[in-house]
């Protein structure tokens, strides 16, 4: 059986830096699902289909074919590393992910990550639904605030200027939608341990979850 870490938790909780670097330790593989969710947004938006149309939705989710190559994402021989980032296709990435059909189409490329030596995968239902027999499962969340604020680091970093009242907002409005849809809710698995970095480093978090699982596999 390979193993598998899920790290699940809110927009801008850390997942995804985190993810990478448990990985990069254990010399597993990661998978980011929220970006299969943006890319399905970002071909969508590309082509104005209407995000509540889940038949044309659906569709774009099962041609997706993505390529990831030395840290690049491209799709359709286009490099949409950074444009699937943007805060506008995060929204709309919230927003076909509530549609069902759309969520199924996405399940076998997630499932297929699954490889030797390891998978650690993040996203909202790794846990929960893609992975649900994982020896570790981990929700890690932080305060809206101080997921604002590491979002604007981020984009400050890239030279974009945000607002951070605005930021915020658009954080809970995504939470509001991901936890309250009735398709795979965010909300902890059965089983997965609380991790809340508010206050923690990414040093910190990632030290965290290797012991959690240096701990599973003495058990
Ligand atoms: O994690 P990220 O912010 O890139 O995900 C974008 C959106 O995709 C989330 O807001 C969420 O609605 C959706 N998503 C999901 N299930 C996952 C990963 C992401 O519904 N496993």
């Amino acid at each position: 059986m390979i193993p598998v870490i899920t790290i699940d938790g809110p927009t801008a909780s850390g997942k995804g830096t985190v993810a990478a670097r448990v990985a990069e330790a254990l010399g597993f593989y990661y998978l980011d699902s929220g970006a299969l969710y943006r890319l399905t947004a970002y071909a969508s938006l590309k082509a104005e289909l209407d995000l509540a149309d889940e038949d044309a939705i659906e569709a774009v989710a099962k041609a997706l074919a993505p390529e990831f190559k030395g840290g690049r994402i491209v799709l359709d021989g286009e490099d949409v590393t950074d444009k699937i980032r943007m805060e506008a296709v995060g929204v709309a990435a919230s927003k076909v992910a509530a549609l069902p059909r759309v969520r199924s189409q996405l399940v076998q490329l997630q499932k297929r990550s699954r490889q030797a030596p390891g998978l650690v995968a993040d996203g909202r239902d790794m846990g929960s639904v893609i992975f649900p027999d994982a020896p570790l499962k981990v929700f890690l969340t932080a305060s809206a605030e101080a997921r604002a604020q590491r979002r604007f680091n981020q984009l400050k970093e890239k030279g974009i200027t945000a607002n951070i009242t605005t930021l915020t907002q658009d954080l809970q409005e995504r939470d509001r939608r991901d936890m309250e849809r009735a398709v795979c809710p965010l909300a902890p698995a059965a089983g997965a341990k609380i991790l809340d970095s508010s206050n923690l480093t990414v040093e910190e978090t990632v030290a965290q979850v290797l012991t959690w699982y240096k701990e599973c596999l003495a058990a």
